[in-house]
């Protein structure tokens, strides 16, 4: 439709029909389906049923067949035949189940992470949806936050490369293209630092730290013309942000340009009223339709009080057409009013959900994600095929292999490791037992598909894994999270492997001290205990459909791990939030000064982390050279140029990640110990070697400076490059004005 089509189409429209607009109903409402996937609590069934003919949108169904035929129906019924848009979260993949998003990040591989999304549009297009509730860009310190499992981890500068990998992968050239779908970036904004590490709890943000930290990455998905953003949940400022005019119209609309759609998260407009600055219904539907929130998600306050405020003269109808016309808009470039259906296609469908292309890139991205923590004597990879392995835990067997945003997943398409060993080595027979399992009975979860069933722990099982343990030269043991532990509403205190599976390895390790332990788990951990026994950790998440493959291809040496974590490990929860990027204090804690009591330190723990941003290992060892500069003075609009050898001088071909970080000694407000600029991924044979350059230039030492202007301040900087963002080469140089 041309502009003038559309604008006269919102002019035909009734008020009831703008309203619809900007509605969004769950699925259940449209889809008789069983397996319907409600991602939050459902209230005011009757209300919402009996306006299910004029809504906007719907989410969380999927499917060809269903979404043609309900659309079909629903047109029919439409007075101006405006076809309903379909969403959905679909996160770390479609059916074909990627590693969830903060496994994939350690890859820090945009451009796999970009193929990734674009397989997940293709095969969520063909089965008939339109938009997808991703990519969530919330930065994240705090491993005691569930949804850390659904970030890209705490770094701002690679939130943000991520961000707009995920976007163009989603959206491709136009929406109107095969393939493509609209992103929603959220949670629109600082969802991921809630106090405490608490879900759905406040935010508490300096407003510097908020624009500096945390609102690069939503820029970056809006600066990639990513077509909606959703509110998130928490207050700013302590005004909830789906009712906050300041963000939401003058900083979104107004500084970022964002001229798409706006959706609030489930329910959040009536969560106004428990926020306490709405006193009811109408109040809140106010505050947010004001605030620029064109998609109420299932409160159904819009339905139920626009048009009294209208009459009240307490909007206008210019908002509402305002908003009309972003949705409108929307269902225009995804060419809905042409073909309302989309890809959906029940053939195709059949063909390209879950084939062979996705499930390969999948298992590159998987292996890409893993990370290696520790690996004493070198015990990965196996190689020798004389040894006796035995495998033990719960994991080894099992396909709850996806984390818990994967609402589509087939989790009997998950290969486990048993699968993937077997695939690998069909061969070998593998000795296994199960030892426990991933819960004990007193812990009780709900996922989005209903209650899990937790099986009962037999004893036996204890004892058939120590007798297995005993008898063998190595143990495999796969423990940890379950999946549902991590993900929304899954907060924790206790940031530890579930205790049955902790106890179980501690038996182990009574009968043997070879143990590799293969971690499964949706955030950082705390692994004190497992870190001081096991020889080796590998880090594998919630590694999705191809995780038995991947897993496989690195315990058996075909590709080394290659991943870096991109958040830190603290030691003890008690650290939390944690983060490699923090200031520097008056009182710094200088690293062997433990004694020194005055200091920013804790008397009980060290204040590093277990395993730093940036960190994980490979199967070979490289030696960095020292970093040369070609000057050390730059000036503005200027560049320098660093350089730095690595070499491979163990016995394995790796991938390393060499960063890029930089440190400004002075500036007029405090700055972070030091910040990553950039990356460079280098290929290596052993006994080869490879020299990477970084070029430095000065717009990448701007900020937000004292009287809030953004650029950079003359003085000294300190690059700094190396495998992670501790152990690091550095040299200095002079920024003049
Ligand atoms: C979550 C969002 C999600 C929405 C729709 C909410 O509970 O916070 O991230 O997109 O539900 O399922």
């Amino acid at each position: 439709m041309t502009e003038k089509e559309l604008f006269n189409l919102l002019n035909d429209m009734s008020f009831k029909e703008k309203i619809g607009q900007l509605n969004q109903l769950a699925g259940s409402f449209f889809s008789t389906k069983e397996r319907n996937i409600v991602t939050g609590p459902l209230a005011k069934d009757g209300l919402l049923s009996k306006n299910k003919y004029l809504t906007g949108s719907v989410l969380g169904i999927k499917g060809a067949e269903d979404l043609i035929k309900i659309q079909k129906d629903f047109i029919e019924n439409h007075p101006h035949k405006i076809p309903m848009l379909f969403m959905a979260d679909v996160i770390n993949g479609f059916e074909t189940i990627f590693p969830v998003p903060l496994a994939q990040s350690c890859s820090f591989n945009p451009d796999l992470i970009k193929k990734a999304a674009r397989i997940t549009a293709i095969e969520s297009a063909v089965s008939g949806l339109h938009v997808t509730f991703s990519p969530m860009v919330d930065l994240v310190r705090d491993a005691r936050w569930g949804r850390v499992m659904e970030s890209t981890g705490e770094d701002t500068y690679l939130n943000s490369i991520y961000a707009k990998a995920m976007v163009e992968g989603y959206q491709g050239g136009e929406l109107k293209d095969e393939g493509s779908i609209a992103a929603c970036v959220k949670h629109f904004a600082g969802y991921g630092a809630p106090t405490a590490g608490r879900e759905y709890n406040n935010v508490e943000l300096s407003t510097r730290t908020l624009y500096e930290d945390y609102m690069p990455a939503y820029k970056a998905a809006i600066d990639s013309d990513c077509a909606m953003v959703m509110t998130s949940f928490n207050t700013i400022d302590r005004v909830p942000v789906t009712a906050n005019k300041d963000l939401l119209r003058t900083y979104l609309r107004k500084t970022l340009n964002f001229s798409g759609v706006v959706i609030s998260d489930w329910q959040a407009i009536e969560e106004l009223i428990y926020h306490t600055i709405a006193q009811d219904g109408k109040e809140a539907a106010e505050l947010a339709i004001q605030s620029g929130v064109d998609i109420d998600m299932m409160s159904g306050l819009y339905l139920e009080n626009l048009e009294t405020l209208l009459e009240k003269n307490l909007i206008t109808m210019d908002l509402i057409d305002e908003s009309v016309m972003n949705i409108l808009q929307l269902k225009n470039r995804l060419g809905l009013f042409e073909n309302p259906f989309k890809d959906a296609n029940i053939l195709k469908e059949k063909e390209i959900v879950f084939c062979k292309e996705h499930n390969d890139l999948a298992k590159e991205l998987t292996i890409k994600s893993i990370v290696l923590l520790k690996n004493e004597k070198n015990i990965l990879p196996i190689i020798d095929k004389s040894k006796n392995i035995a495998l033990i835990g719960p994991y080894i067997d099992s396909k709850e292999t996806h984390g818990a945003w994967s609402i589509f997943a087939d989790k009997n398409t998950n290969i486990s490791i048993l699968e993937g060993f077997k695939n690998l080595n069909p061969e070998n027979d593998y000795e296994y037992s199960k030892g426990c399992e991933i819960l004990d009975k007193d812990v009780a979860l709900k996922g989005f598909e209903g209650e899990i069933e937790i099986n009962k722990n037999d004893p036996n099982n204890l004892c058939n894994a120590v007798k297995l343990a005993e008898k063998s030269d190595i143990v495999i043991m796969a423990i940890g999270e379950h999946r549902l532990q991590s993900g929304e509403a899954a907060s924790r205190v206790h940031i530890t492997v579930p205790k049955i599976q902790e106890e179980l390895f501690n038996e182990i390790y009574k009968v043997n001290k070879n143990i590799i332990v293969i971690l499964f788990n949706g955030r950082p951990l705390e692994l004190e205990n497992i870190n001081s026994k096991a020889k080796s950790i590998l880090e594998v998440w919630l590694p999705g459909t191809q995780g038995g493959n991947a897993i496989a291809n690195i315990v058996f040496g075909k590709e080394s791990p290659s991943g870096k974590l991109t958040m830190s490990f603290p030691r003890s929860v008690g650290q939390c939030p944690i983060f490699y990027n923090e200031f520097s204090t008056g009182r710094p804690h200088v690293p062997n000064k433990d004694k020194d009591r005055f200091r920013s330190k804790y008397i009980d723990s060290s204040n590093s982390p277990l395993f730093p941003f940036g960190y994980g290992l490979t199967y070979s060892t490289c030696k960095l050279g020292d970093i040369s500069i070609d000057k050390d003075t730059i000036s503005l609009f200027d560049q320098l140029t660093s350089k730095i050898t690595i070499k491979n001088i163990g016995n394995f071909k790796i991938e390393e990640t060499v960063q890029l970080y930089i440190k400004d000694c002075s500036g007029s407000v405090v700055r972070p110990g030091r910040e990553l600029k950039g990356f460079k991924k280098v290929y290596i044979e052993p006994g080869e070697e490879a020299i990477v350059e970084f070029i430095v230039k000065e717009d990448m030492l701007r900020f937000i400076r004292h009287d809030n202007t953004f650029g950079s301040e003359s003085g000294w900087f300190v690059i700094y490059i190396g495998l992670n963002s501790v152990e690091t080469k550095e040299i200095r140089f002079y920024l003049s004005k």
